[in-house]
């Protein structure tokens, strides 16, 4: 008789955000009558922007007639695209990256969870404490990850990097007796918003080439960055095309959380202990189990980096972070430590009275019909933390910490 994959029994819990919106579902049906604001999973509300969907209207065009009719896309992504972000985003940043060096797919999620399939079974992970959910999941699916204790809400062989308000919310270097060989971070951060400057992040690089190790650099929000001396990549550090694979989003920064894409970078420099490109690898999964994005989104991407597009997508990156403003201001006025925000669309937030994360999502839910996310939700240092996104609309934000204020 079939038997269920026993690592994905071992997963506590549904996805994070499936448990949330369950929640909030739940209220909602309850409560009818309540105007529910959602500043809980990173989902943007702006539509797209002009450029990208004139890409779209004309893509769409092309599909209509057999001359310019396009069927699967080829492995890597449409070379259109793929030049482009060689060009646009990484020869601009000073990074030497070919774009036969960048894959093309759906995007970041499906990318940071796919990519752990390349690497052996023993493969150590580290991830920092709080974290995106989908590394260590898709880890624990795989089963790399060991057991899971209920009390402490870690698994018996990850390499957890704790990033709390001492060290803000920055990771160490994992202890000597504790190196890992796939090191996933994600910067800016997800959930708390802290970024890491360069030199820091150069440490990361010098110690993965050390130790043999592979950075998986999660940078879906650095559009986000307002700062100097914060890193847009991982490529700006010296020696990163030896131990760094890039992961990067059109969804943060362009809105295309419903229209999927997403990439990430290679380079043939990262080999594996014996020699091995881990490049081919991942070629050979995307030859194997993807099939690509569709050409008329290659084509709304490739809009991204109009002139046009810049304008305009950096417009709604400057409206969001207008609401972040407004949520950090705000909170603070209402005697909340808040950080993030700055160069992210997250802002953290320690929870009042001691409450558990889980209370006071309940708390906002139930008193102000706000919904964040528990900071535990992204592991136990998210303990007594909550995280609220600057993806809603300025009058919805607006009105959401009214409300909190009032509490
Ligand atoms: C989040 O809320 O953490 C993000 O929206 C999740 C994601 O990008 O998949």
């Amino acid at each position: 008789m079939i038997h269920a994959n026993a690592d994905y029994l071992k997963l506590p819990g549904s996805y994070l955000f499936s448990t949330i919106g369950k929640k909030v579902a739940a209220f909602s049906a309850a409560n009818p009558d309540k105007k529910i604001i959602r500043l809980g999973i990173g989902d943007v509300t702006q539509p797209l922007c002009p450029a990208v969907i004139d890409a779209i209207h004309k893509a769409t065009d092309e599909m209509a007639h057999a001359e310019t009719f396009r069927g699967y896309t080829p492995d890597l992504g449409y070379e259109f695209l793929r030049n482009t972000i060689a060009d646009k985003v990484y020869k601009k940043l000073g990074a030497d990256i070919a774009s036969d060096e960048i894959f093309i797919s759906d995007g970041a999620k499906s990318d940071s969870g796919n990519i752990q399939e390349i690497f052996a079974a023993d493969t150590k992970v580290a991830v920092c404490d709080p974290v995106y959910p989908v590394y260590v999941d898709t880890n624990v699916m795989a089963g790399r990850t060991g057991n899971y204790d209920e009390a402490t809400g870690l698994w018996s062989n990850v390499v957890y990097m704790p990033c709390t308000a001492e060290n803000g919310y920055a990771p160490e270097l994992p202890a000597a007796d504790q190196t890992p060989d796939l090191i996933y971070l994600c910067f800016p951060n997800n959930p708390t918003g802290a970024t890491i400057t360069k030199a820091q992040l150069q440490d990361w690089v010098d110690y993965a080439n050390k130790n043999g190790a592979v950075i998986v650099y999660d940078a879906a929000y650095e559009a986000y960055i307002s700062e100097d001396d914060v890193p847009h990549s991982i490529y700006e550090c010296q020696g990163a095309r030896t131990c760094a694979i890039e992961i990067r989003s059109f969804s943060k920064n362009a809105g295309f959380t419903g229209t999927r894409l997403g990439f990430t970078v290679v380079p043939h420099d990262l080999k594996d202990a014996d020699g091995v490109e881990i490049r081919s690898l991942w070629a050979r999964r995307h030859g194997t189990k993807f099939n690509g994005a569709p050409y008329i989104i290659q084509r709304a991407g490739e809009a991204v980096y109009s002139e046009e597009g810049q304008r305009q997508t950096n417009e709604q990156i400057a409206y969001y972070m207008n609401n972040a403003k407004y949520i950090m201001e705000g909170l603070k006025e209402a005697g909340y430590t808040v950080s993030g925000g700055v160069n992210a669309p997250y802002i953290w937030l320690k929870t009042p009275d001691k409450m558990t994360s889980w209370e006071f999502f309940d708390f906002l839910l139930n008193e102000a019909n706000v919904v964040g996310t528990p900071g535990s939700g992204f592991g136990p240092s998210g303990e007594h933390h909550f995280r609220l996104t600057a993806f809603g609309s300025f009058e919805n934000t607006v009105e959401a910490i009214d409300r909190i204020k009032k509490l």
